[in-house]
């Protein structure tokens, strides 16, 4: 679906629109791991302001390629924000459910902004509404690998996005 110079490329624009839009203002990057892991370090790395990174680590998926509504946080600890321009990074925003819930509850921190930029955004009616400030592409309602994505935790190491075959989706397995 797009290659390694096309998400390269993507990256360059989005870092400047936050390279510019933070100018004045030190940012606090949220990385919703794991999923965010490639894409933050080659994000980050285009944005030459101060910057601090925390990450989150949540779970709603449990192995299946459907969302299952509940949001599991894993850490209990939610970073310090209060005061904070938050950004907000994962690799997709599929139903809403994740977005959501991590920015309810930072919101509760009361940081001083919240924005959220994903990597992939599925076009689709979403259970639960999330304005994403930044996307790095608009793709349709498939489940995509690679670039950080997992199936059943592969294919993260995939230096590309591809859709993965059907047939593999069915599997059943481990
Ligand atoms: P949401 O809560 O349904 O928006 O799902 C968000 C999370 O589900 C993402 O952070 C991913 O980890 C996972 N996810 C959703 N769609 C896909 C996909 O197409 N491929 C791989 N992971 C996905
Ligand atoms: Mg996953």
């Amino acid at each position: 679906m797009f290659d390694e110079p096309a998400i390269h490329r993507r990256l360059d624009d989005i870092a400047e629109q936050i390279s510019n839009d933070y100018r004045e203002r030190e940012l606090t990057v949220i990385a919703v791991l794991h999923g965010s892991l490639l894409f933050v370090a080659d994000l980050l790395r285009r944005i030459p302001h101060p910057l601090k990174l925390e990450c989150l680590s949540v779970a709603s998926y449990h192995g299946k390629t459907q969302t299952s509504g509940e949001v599991i946080f894993k850490e209990v600890t939610v970073p310090d924000v209060v005061g904070r321009d938050v950004l907000i990074l994962d690799d997709i925003l599929d139903s809403g459910h994740t977005l959501a819930a991590i920015r309810e509850r930072l919101e509760t921190a009361k940081p001083r902004s919240i924005r959220v930029c994903v990597l992939l955004s599925k076009k689709k009616q979403r259970a639960r509404e999330v304005n994403a400030d930044y996307v790095g592409f608009e793709i349709e309602d498939e489940f995509v690998v690679g670039y950080g994505l997992d199936f059943r935790e592969r294919y993260r190491n995939l230096p590309y996005i591809g859709v993965l075959r059907k047939e593999l989706l069915e599997q059943p397995g481990k």
